[in-house]
């Protein structure tokens, strides 16, 4: 039988009217350990069947050094027909009760040690769609505060500038690494928002376009990536972790497939690949 763990909404921030950040901290002990990229299952009764809970899956954003509270970002699915726990967590305030079951998923785990052994120094480049950000937010914090010196380069694609929910965590990344120098922390951090041409885009002047075309060859022999990174992407120098719709996985992987890459899920005879991936579902 599962047993439900309880926890304590105690943050509540309403990004828009259907994209909410929402920390909770546990009743009974502290925060579980995790690993980056891992997801956690959330509950409420359903109001609808009397003693049945709702449970669905979020990803970590917070990071498993952060010991107060565990973060979530999550979307209020409304179509076609209301989604049952969203629609609940949508009406949750700082002090309510929440149900959670333990951190699991190993989809996304960070590569840290190629099959022969050696340590993985690749560069890491995460592409996320929509809230499928949360992960590699949880990735960048923890590869900050464990001081991994690996190039980390953080993709977010959003339908709407006012989507782009850890702007400014990423961006003060970024600067932190500007600061400090690429031998000490190596982080970049860009956003591509999908329907520039809306009015609430207007004021948007930065990559334009789904963020798969970031790996998108110009004119000039190289993609947007390339471009930001200073040297061609090989399977050699870049490890890929996706997470999105699946159209967006696809997608990466159409432009990944022709430069030779291959993911976990088809890894070669060795054991090596370079793309891991997690698809809303
Ligand atoms: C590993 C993993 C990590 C995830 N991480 C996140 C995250 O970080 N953030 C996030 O926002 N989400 C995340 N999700 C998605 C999340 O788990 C839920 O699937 C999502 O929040 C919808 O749940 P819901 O109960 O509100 O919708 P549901 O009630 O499960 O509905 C799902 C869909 O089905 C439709 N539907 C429901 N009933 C019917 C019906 N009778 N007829 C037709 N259509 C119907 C709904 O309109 C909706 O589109 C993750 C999922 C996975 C698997
Ligand atoms: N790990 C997981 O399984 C996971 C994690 C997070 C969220 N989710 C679930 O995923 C659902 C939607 O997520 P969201 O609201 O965060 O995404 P979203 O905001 O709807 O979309 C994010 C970006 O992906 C693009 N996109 C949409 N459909 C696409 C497709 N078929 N192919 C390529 N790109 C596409 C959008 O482009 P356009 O502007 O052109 O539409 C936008 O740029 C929610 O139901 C959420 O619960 C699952």
């Amino acid at each position: 039988m599962v047993v439900d763990n309880k926890a304590t909404v105690t943050y509540v921030q309403l990004i828009k009217e259907d994209l909410v950040i929402i920390r909770i901290v546990p009743n009974d002990g502290p925060v579980p350990d995790f690993e980056a990229g891992q997801f956690l299952t959330l509950g409420l009764p359903n109001p609808e069947n009397a003693g049945k809970i709702v449970r669905r899956a979020y990803s970590i954003a917070s990071h498993p050094e952060n010991k107060e509270y565990i973060e979530f970002v999550i979307r209020w699915v409304r179509k076609p027909l209301p989604g049952r726990l969203t629609t609940q967590l949508f009406n949750v305030k700082e002090g309510d009760e929440i149900l959670w079951l333990k951190p699991a998923g190993r989809a996304l785990g960070i590569s840290e040690e190629l099959p022969n052994g050696e340590k993985d120094t690749r560069r890491i480049v995460c592409i996320g769609g929509g809230t499928g950000l949360a992960p590699f937010v949880s990735f960048a914090q923890h590869l900050h505060d464990t001081e991994d010196k690996r190039e980390i380069v953080v993709l977010h694609g959003a339908s709407y500038v006012d989507e782009l929910s850890y702007k400014q965590l990423l961006t003060d990344l970024e600067n932190e690494s500007i600061d400090k120098g690429a031998d000490k922390w190596n982080f970049k951090y860009r956003a591509a928002i999908s329907r520039p041409q809306e009015w609430t885009n207007r004021a948007w002047h930065g990559h334009k376009g789904r963020i798969e075309q970031f790996l998108r060859t110009g004119n000039d022999g190289k993609s947007p990536l390339e471009e930001l990174v200073g040297e061609k992407i090989t399977k050699d120098n870049t490890i890929f972790y996706v997470c999105g719709w699946q159209g967006t996985i696809d997608g990466v992987m159409d432009y990944l497939k022709a430069k030779n890459f291959v993911s976990e899920k088809n890894k070669r005879e060795d054991g090596s690949y370079e793309v891991k991936f997690e698809s809303y579902g």
